[in-house]
């Protein structure tokens, strides 16, 4: 452990150098963002002296929203996406940007086969739009990097939920605005089950509890600051809105659905007493078969679906969930939240050692490389590339023929830079990471993937559902904002 944290923390860490002010991006809300300067960002041990010691807070958990109509065999939801202050650090107001007020954002629960509307109302001064992460929807519904809606407008997203069932999320996508926007609280988590996932006897109602994880930055009035770039600067960890908060849990078995909706942080999860979890599933619905591991790994826009036992400890015990990856020291970053037993409960549930077929994999016909990479040198504005280019609205980066399969080998170019590697649209499957076939964490579904420093990896996805343009990009937000993604026609 403090071999990972100092290799690929110092790693991450060192790539703050110089990269603060990066793409020629300023923030777009708030004076005290636009006053943030990188040196603030280099002098962030000296912020949020406002932020409480760990464990003195509760975790909340997050609120599911409830249609404003059911019929027609469709689900409809009305959601304004406003500013409002919230609580985040104890006695202190954070104007935060949120889905109809919550932040983090609330949980919408759909079902595989039934269909979802969303109708969003703009309520900001500020351009967005809205992409179900994980979803196979359509080119008008995928809410990509242009497709905006401006202040005081609405649009409604039509989600035909026509896939297995997953823990999803959706976020703000408006181009050069999504990584201040998911940063200030557009996020929100979108959990779709199937019957299959419904027949199985896991963790359920409030055993089975969703947890947005992110870090973020505060100034010393307690507001949010944020500056393009800023790996240093991010040294607050928020479990579900509070920082470092605690979870009063009973001594049986929970199901946590864990999505990092961080701009940027990786997260290395373990328990303090190296206690096992069993993982059950990943970004695109459950795995084949549970795995027992001591280690959860999540980069920016993963999920992870994981059962802890709390059964094996006596009431009373306190355990924490710790972080072992910077940038932060681990005093900073080294805590996420604490679970607290304190009773004892009947536990009906159980994890099957079979939880679901994966979609055969028809077959590849197509190869393709794919390159990220970031000026890493220093320069005062580096910019993010895909394949040695930054992103056009206009221009077609590949031509993909309809129902066919392929694998696409991506690299990180970078020394120092960690990326990940999300495709819109489809759900993938993870072949090799360094030629090597890849551990049951990454066996299932996905939509993004992590890629260290020099690391490459091949998927294999097959594109038979819509036709359209969709993007590719590195989901380390600030990263694509600077211009690492690019778009894909099926045609
Ligand atoms: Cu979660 Cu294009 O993003
Ligand atoms: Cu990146």
């Amino acid at each position: 452990m403090v071999t990972r944290r100092s290799v690929l923390g110092g790693a991450i860490a060192a790539t703050g150098a110089g990269l603060l002010t990066a793409g020629g991006l300023t923030p777009l809300l708030g004076a005290g963002s636009a006053q943030a300067t990188a040196a603030d960002a280099a002098a962030a041990g000296a912020q949020a002296v406002t932020v409480p010691p760990p464990f003195t807070v509760r975790m909340p958990t997050l609120p599911v929203l409830s249609p404003i109509s059911q019929l027609g065999g469709q689900d409809t939801y009305a959601v304004t996406i406003k500013e409002v202050s919230r609580e985040i650090i104890p006695g202190v107001q954070t104007k935060v940007l949120t889905y109809d007020g919550h932040f983090p954002g609330p949980v919408l629960r759909a079902r595989s086969g039934r269909k979802v509307v969303i109708r969003h109302r703009n309520a900001l001064t500020m351009p967005v739009s809205v992409h179900l992460h994980g979803g196979s929807v359509s080119p008008e519904n995928d809410g990509g990097p242009m497709d905006t809606f401006g202040p005081g407008t609405s649009r409604a997203y039509s989600y035909p939920n026509e896939q297995p069932g997953a823990g999803l999320w959706f976020h703000d996508h408006a181009h050069h605005m999504e990584s201040e926007h998911v940063f200030r609280g557009l996020s929100a988590t979108y959990l779709l089950s199937d019957d299959n996932e419904r027949s199985l006897p896991l963790p359920a109602g409030q055993y089975e509890v969703p947890i947005a994880l992110r870090d973020a930055r505060f100034d010393e009035a307690g507001q949010l600051v944020y500056v393009m770039d800023d790996v240093f600067g991010r040294t607050t960890i928020l479990a579900n809105g509070r920082p470092t908060p605690y979870f009063e849990v009973a001594a049986r078995k929970y199901r946590f659905r864990l999505l990092n909706c961080s701009n940027m942080r990786f997260f290395q999860l373990r328990l303090s007493d190296g206690g096992q979890m069993v993982q059950i599933g990943t970004d695109g619905g459950l795995l084949e078969r549970p795995f027992t591991t001591d280690t959860v790994g999540l980069s920016p826009g993963e999920r992870a679906d994981v059962v802890v036992d709390f059964s094996r400890y006596p009431v009373g015990t306190k355990i924490v969930l710790e972080n072992t990856l910077g940038p932060g020291t681990p005093d900073q970053v080294g805590k996420v939240l604490r679970f607290d037993v304190v009773r004892t409960a009947s536990d009906p549930s159980r994890v099957p050692d079979v939880l679901r077929t994966l979609p055969a994999m028809p077959a590849a016909t197509v190869q393709r490389n794919i390159v990220l990479s970031m000026d890493e040198d220093g320069r005062q504005e580096p910019r993010g590339l895909m394949d040695g280019q930054a992103w056009a609205p206009e221009r077609i980066d590949q031509t993909i023929a309809h129902g066919t399969s392929e694998i696409w080998t991506v690299t990180n170019a970078n020394k120092i830079v960690p990326h990940n590697f999300h495709m819109h649209l489809v759900q993938f499957r993870v072949l090799e990471r360094g030629g090597a076939p890849v551990g049951p964490a990454e066996a299932g579904l996905k939509d993004t993937v992590r890629l260290f420093p020099g690391e490459t990896v091949k998927l294999h996805a097959t594109f038979d559902t819509y036709k359209g343009t969709y993007v590719y990009h590195c989901h380390l937000l600030d990263h694509s904002a600077m211009g690492m993604m690019a778009n894909f026609r099926i045609r």
